[in-house]
């Protein structure tokens, strides 16, 4: 099987687990694990922020972020494609109060008048009032694109001037910084809270970090072990993620090759069927076909994608599929599409 349904489906190397099995680890909930807070560190040190916190999935970095900067009862605007609107199983409101409010992007982008047209800190009696935005880099459910640095910096001093919080959900920023050519600071010091994740592109089996000032990762600290995220030992999970930021970064660019690769495929046996592909995740339009059916044939000749919508499928590339495996996939879901129907 070729799988392409996400960038998480990954194994851990021979290297990344040597890695782990000699990490140096202690308790975490008593701070103690050195290998957690040298990925604590350095993943703080690179967005530019003063201190940061490893948990066990980018769900919980993006649960505590928010969590951090907007208060029960609260809003939290962002686009109705964000994963936190989409994919946290209403965890925002459900534990925390947040009341969600989105907007519609064009494949995960909007305008920076399109946000400041909804921002309202102070809404009165009457409404609820806005006490953040957040933003997704890359935009996983747009198709992996890219927010243009020029409208995060915008949207960055709109909130700064309205006295909004900005949060970042970077499950995949190191995507966005190796098709930009970005250094990852750039992005981290636009924004109050940082989530950028070791599992996905990065290729480690668990793990997420968020980012923000030591008084934030304090209180974030308080709110996990609430939740149930204290860990201990999990300087074996660490390693892994510092494994993958020293060997997996640069790499990506293969990953967004690969993409291209497939995209082209598809697009060659059917036309109209693929957008932009500006990094490691293809969105393809299954047109009149049902994409569950289209997935399932595609399954049944050794291709795995995602169908995220009636008509909407997903495809990822990963450190697990090479770019001619890619090719093959795309000239598979290319005759599924291409057929008459
Ligand atoms: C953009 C984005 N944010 C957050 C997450 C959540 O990460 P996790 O699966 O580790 O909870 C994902 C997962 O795919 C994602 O795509």
């Amino acid at each position: 099987m070729i799988d392409l349904r996400s960038d998480t489906v990954t194994r851990p190397s021979p290297g990344m687990r040597a890695a782990m099995a000699s990490a140096a680890v202690g308790d975490d909930v008593y701070g103690e694990d050195p290998t957690v807070r040298a990925l604590e560190e350095r993943t703080a040190r690179l967005l530019g922020h003063e201190a940061g916190l490893f948990c066990a999935s980018g769900s919980l970095c993006n649960l505590l972020g928010v969590a951090l900067l907007v208060p029960p009862g609260a809003e939290l605007l962002c686009d109705a494609q964000a994963h936190v609107a989409r994919a946290e199983m209403g965890a925002h409101a459900a534990l925390h109060g947040v009341s969600v409010r989105t907007w519609r992007g064009d494949s995960g982008v909007t305008t920076t008048g399109d946000i400041a047209g909804m921002l309202q800190p102070d809404a009165g009696p009457f409404l609820v009032s806005t006490a953040a935005v957040a933003l997704e880099n890359t935009h996983n459910f747009g198709g992996g694109t890219v927010q243009p640095l020029a409208h995060l910096e915008e949207v960055s001093a709109l909130c700064r001037d309205a006295g909004v919080a900005l949060h970042l959900d970077g499950a995949r920023l190191w995507n966005a910084h190796v098709a930009t050519g970005a250094p990852i600071e750039t992005f981290g010091h636009l924004f109050d809270t940082v989530t950028v994740s070791f599992s996905k592109g990065l290729g480690a089996p668990v793990g997420s970090v968020l980012v923000a000032s030591a008084e934030r990762i304090a209180r974030a600290r308080v709110l996990r072990k609430r939740l149930g995220g204290g860990w201990r030992q999990a300087g074996i999970l660490a390693a892994a993620a510092l494994h993958a930021l020293d060997h997996n970064v640069a790499r990506l660019a293969d990953d967004h090759a690969a993409a291209r690769a497939f995209a082209g495929a598809v697009a060659e046996r059917a036309p109209g069927a693929i957008g932009d592909v500006p990094t490691n995740i293809v969105v393809i339009d299954t047109g009149a076909k049902a994409a569950r059916d289209v997935a399932a044939a595609a399954a049944a000749r050794g291709v795995a994608v995602s169908a995220l919508g009636e008509h909407v499928l997903r495809a990822v590339t990963h450190l697990d599929v090479t770019a001619s495996q890619c090719a093959e996939a795309g000239v598979v879901v290319g005759e599924l599409l291409g057929a008459p129907a």
